[in-house]
Order: C-alpha cells, then sequence, then structure tokens
C-alpha cells in the first residue's frame, strides 16, 4: 500500500494506473472503523485501483472543540487499510490541502438549510470544498460515500451533476455494531455509561419505523421516537425528522428516510433509516 502526502506525489501514482484500471475512492477523516472498511470493501468489488483519503477537514467543522477533539489514529488506519487491500492511502497536512485561506463558497440551496444544514451552519460548505478538491485530485471513476450521512451524500450528489464531476456515487449501507448502534468515529468518545444507552437512538428510529408500518401517522410516529428518546433523561434530540428519502423535503411520497441527530453526554450523533410505504 503506497502513502501519499502531498498532491503531486498522489497525482503521479495515480496516472501511473489510470489507462488501464478503474479507480474506487473512498474520502474520510480516519479513525476507521468498519462502517468505513465496507466502503473500502465495495470500492475494491468494483474497480482495479482502490484510493482511500484521510483529513480532518477543518472547514467542515463549526466547533473549534469538535475539532481539536476529533479522534487522530492514523498508525492504526493505515493498518487496517493495508489489511483490507486498500492501493493507495492519500494523507494530506491542513497546509497541502488549504495553502492560501479559502476565498470562494458553494451553496447548496435548501438541502444546507435543513437538518444538518440548519444545527451545523457552514458544515456543508465546507464538506463541498474538500470533497471538491479531493474529486479534481484523485479523478476517480467511482466514489463511495455511507448512507449513515445521508445529507452529506445528497449534497455531494448535487456537488457532482452540477460541477460535471466525471465519477459515479455510491451510497453505502449503515454498518452498524452488534447492539444497533451506528458505527461512528464519535463513539469512542462516549462513556461506558453513555456507550450502553447509544443504542436507544436506532431503536427510536425503528420505533417510528413500525409505527409507519402499522399505519399510524408520520406525527405519532415521529413524537413516539422522540418520547422514547426523552424519556431517558440523557438525551438532547436536536432533530428527530421523517422527510421524503430523494431531497430531505417534508414527507408526502412513499420513500422516506426518518433522520435524527442526538447530543448525549457531550458527544453528537447521528443516524438515519430508510422507509418504503
Ligand atoms: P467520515 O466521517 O470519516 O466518513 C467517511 C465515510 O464513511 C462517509 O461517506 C460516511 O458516510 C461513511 N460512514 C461513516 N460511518 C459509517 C457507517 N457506520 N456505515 C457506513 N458508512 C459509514 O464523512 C466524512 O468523513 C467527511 O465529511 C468527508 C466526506 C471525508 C469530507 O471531509
Amino acid at each position: 500500500m503506497q502513502v501519499c502526502h502531498s498532491i503531486a506525489e498522489i497525482k503521479a501514482e495515480i496516472n501511473r494506473h489510470f489507462l488501464t484500471q478503474s479507480i474506487g475512492f473512498v474520502p474520510t477523516m480516519g479513525a476507521l472503523h468498519d462502517g468505513h472498511l465496507s466502503l473500502i470493501q465495495s470500492a475494491k468489488q468494483e474497480n482495479g485501483l482502490t484510493v482511500c483519503s484521510i483529513f480532518v477537514n477543518p472547514t467542515q467543522f463549526n466547533n473549534a472543540e469538535d475539532l481539536l477533539k476529533y479522534p487522530r489514529t492514523v498508525e492504526k488506519d493505515l493498518e487496517m487499510l493495508s489489511q483490507a487491500g486498500c492501493d493507495i492511502v492519500f494523507l494530506p497536512s491542513e497546509g497541502e490541502m488549504y495553502p492560501a485561506p479559502l476565498s470562494l463558497s458553494i451553496h447548496f440551496g435548501h438541502l444546507e438549510t435543513i437538518l444538518e444544514g440548519a444545527h451545523r451552519i457552514g458544515h456543508f460548505k465546507g464538506v463541498g470544498v474538500v470533497v471538491a478538491k479531493l474529486l479534481n485530485i484523485v479523478k476517480p471513476t467511482h466514489t463511495y460515500f455511507g448512507q449513515k450521512d445521508l445529507q452529506q451524500f445528497l449534497i455531494i450528489k448535487q456537488l457532482v451533476s452540477q460541477l460535471n464531476f466525471e465519477t459515479k456515487l455510491r451510497c453505502c449501507p449503515i454498518v452498524r455494531e452488534k447492539d444497533g448502534l451506528a458505527m461512528s468515529s464519535r463513539n469512542i468518545r462516549l462513556s461506558e455509561k453513555e456507550r450502553q444507552i447509544a443504542p436507544k437512538i436506532y431503536e427510536a428510529l425503528l420505533l417510528a419505523y413500525a409505527k409507519i408500518k402499522s399505519g399510524e401517522s408520520l406525527k405519532n410516529a415521529q413524537n413516539a421516537a422522540i418520547t422514547l428518546l426523552n424519556d431517558f433523561g440523557v438525551f438532547e434530540v436536536e432533530y428527530l425528522e421523517i422527510v421524503n428519502a430523494d431531497d430531505l423535503s417534508p414527507a408526502n411520497t412513499t420513500n422516506l428516510a426518518i433522520c435524527t441527530a442526538v447530543t448525549l453526554g457531550s458527544i453528537r450523533l447521528i443516524d438515519n433509516i430508510l422507509i418504503n410505504l
């Protein structure tokens, strides 16, 4: 496995393979877990060459403490990627990615004003810019994201379509712990007690899912899920919304997503499930 720190290095490395192989790309911020590795597996299945980037992107953090405390486990990450059969890792420094302060900004319209966008102001602008830069550097034929960050996937779909990036996007299913908690780099920051109770987030989503499936109103389903979480007295529910899955607008189709963001202690966790009526 080749590890590249500079843009020049990774471009040269990719150019050596580009004419003969399709390139599967998995952008990450590191602190890797089996959710990330499932994206690497999908990339490997579909492509001759698999590239992963690890870069904790400062421009997408709207909270300085969150950026500071974001887990960094590069040695372990490289070991995991090597074992998973990743071919090239791009591991740039902040100076390499942002040699000068950003002077441009990308807007995503309605999509950046709701759910995550409403609670993490500027977050998607940072995601959009860094993913655009990474796509320009790696020029992948296929790029892999997780449904775990459903809104991020839709933002990137918009970016790729409207700026004519030539990459096919894939949205891979959420990988969960045995007890249902969606895998996340932030989970390792939960205390033992918080970790024990964290699977209730998925339970709340499943409760809403079951209620909708049994014909109850969306409002009832939403209220029941929020009440389940509130009754524990430790979750702060930022939002739990039932929306159209394709653009996260207010639910009025048969293809829905139940999306939530919850703070547990000082850790903010997100999760979602898709539901077809
Ligand atoms: P990060 O949080 O490291 O996630 C990298 C990719 O892994 C994302 O596409 C995310 O949706 C996916 N992922 C995370 N947890 C998952 C799980 N439990 N199951 C399946 N996939 C999962 O998302 C980012 O980094 C950044 O915003 C990035 C796109 C790299 C831009 O900086």
